[in-house]
């Protein structure tokens, strides 16, 4: 039994509440992995289950952060062995078992995903649910028979984690990708990563017609709501949305002309609690041709436990900028 730290999440008579404690390797959720935690990152709905803004956990009290990345210390599975190196996203984490931000987590085995060899600890968690997510999404428009020569590929909410990833990834995947921000400043660095063009959401003027000139091959929505009706009726025939996010609302009111006139494709992306055989095929593609080239820079931050609350207010507030990821401990 080692005595550690985490980030607690408790909703209780007391109220709705997340801070630092120390608590034993004994109390964690049961799992055949006991997993010493390098990093973990900070995703939308951390900030979400950290804050209570969301309701995100369907227990109480647990360890909050849906990633984690770390070091084997025991395993009971014979898959695994002291000193592999894992990661896990999703797969419950902070919704119904402790998440990454405690030095220890326990996982399943079905869920402890052994770190591909072209990614470090870092980096996978700079990739993490968001990383994960993006490159999903292309998975999915791919099956459904999105290829570059459909046009270019609108990612909405681009200044965030997943929409600075899906930039560089689809970019790499030989798309042309054009990003929506509210974020004019950052026009350059969203150029940076391969985005070819860039258009301020605040200054788009959707016409608000059941259709219009179609402009894009597909897109990758992290908005939802009025982005998404937005978008719908100005995807080619046969491109594919994925809706990830819902940044900018629950909502949606649109026709059923894209779909019927044009044969849109509105593809739902749940990365939390997809198959293992889709997991891994996603992180295969991450570790090899679907790489980011520019994760350093992705990653505008790294900070510690302490500091996560910090984090999830600025992030709930709309002004995230690329990913932050933690530092949870040393392995
Ligand atoms: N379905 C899944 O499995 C899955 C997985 C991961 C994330 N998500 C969802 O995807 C979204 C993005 O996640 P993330 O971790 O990348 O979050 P993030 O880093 O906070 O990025 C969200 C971005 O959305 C834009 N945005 C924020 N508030 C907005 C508003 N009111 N109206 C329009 N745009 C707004 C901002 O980009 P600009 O300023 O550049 O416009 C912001 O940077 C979230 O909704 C999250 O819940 C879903």
């Amino acid at each position: 039994m080692t005595t550690f730290q985490a980030f607690r999440i408790h909703n209780d008579a007391s109220g709705y509440r997340g801070g630092i404690e120390t608590m034993q390797t004994d109390a964690l959720s049961p799992g055949e992995v006991l997993v010493k935690v390098a990093y973990s990152s900070v995703n939308y709905k951390d900030a979400l289950a950290g804050t209570g803004k969301g309701k995100i956990l369907r227990q109480y009290p647990l360890n909050g952060g849906i990633d984690a990345a770390g070091v084997v210390v025991a395993s009971t599975d014979a898959h695994f062995k002291e000193g592999d190196k894992v990661l896990c996203t999703g797969s419950s984490l902070s919704e119904t078992r402790d998440g990454g931000y405690g030095e220890y987590i326990r996982l399943p085995s079905q869920w402890a995903i052994p770190l591909p060899d072209a990614l470090n600890l870092r980096e996978s968690m700079i990739l993490g649910t968001a990383g994960f997510t993006a490159a999903l999404s292309l998975l999915r428009m791919q099956d459904n028979g999105q290829t570059p020569a459909l046009g270019p590929i609108a990612v909405s909410g681009a200044s965030g984690g997943v929409g600075m990833l899906a930039i560089d990834i689809f970019t790499r995947a030989g798309y042309d990708v054009h990003a929506i921000s509210g974020k004019a400043a950052h026009f350059d660095f969203l150029r940076s990563l391969g985005a070819t063009e860039c258009i301020d959401r605040h200054q788009l003027a959707f016409s608000g017609k059941p259709m219009d000139s179609a402009r894009f091959g597909g897109a990758l929505d992290n908005v939802g709501g009025a982005m998404l009706a937005g978008l719908l009726p100005l995807i080619v025939p046969y491109g594919n949305v994925a809706i990830c996010g819902n940044a900018g609302g629950i909502g949606l009111e649109s026709t059923v002309m894209p779909f019927i006139i044009r044969g849109v494709s509105l593809l739902g992306i749940a990365s939390a609690g997809i198959a293992r055989d889709i997991r891994e095929q996603v992180w295969h593609h991450l570790a090899s041709d679907w790489k980011p080239r520019h994760l350093d820079r992705i990653v505008t931050r790294e900070i510690a436990l302490e500091q996560l609350p910090e984090v999830f207010e600025r992030m709930l507030a709309g002004e995230s900028f690329g990913r932050t990821i933690v530092r949870v401990g040393h392995v």
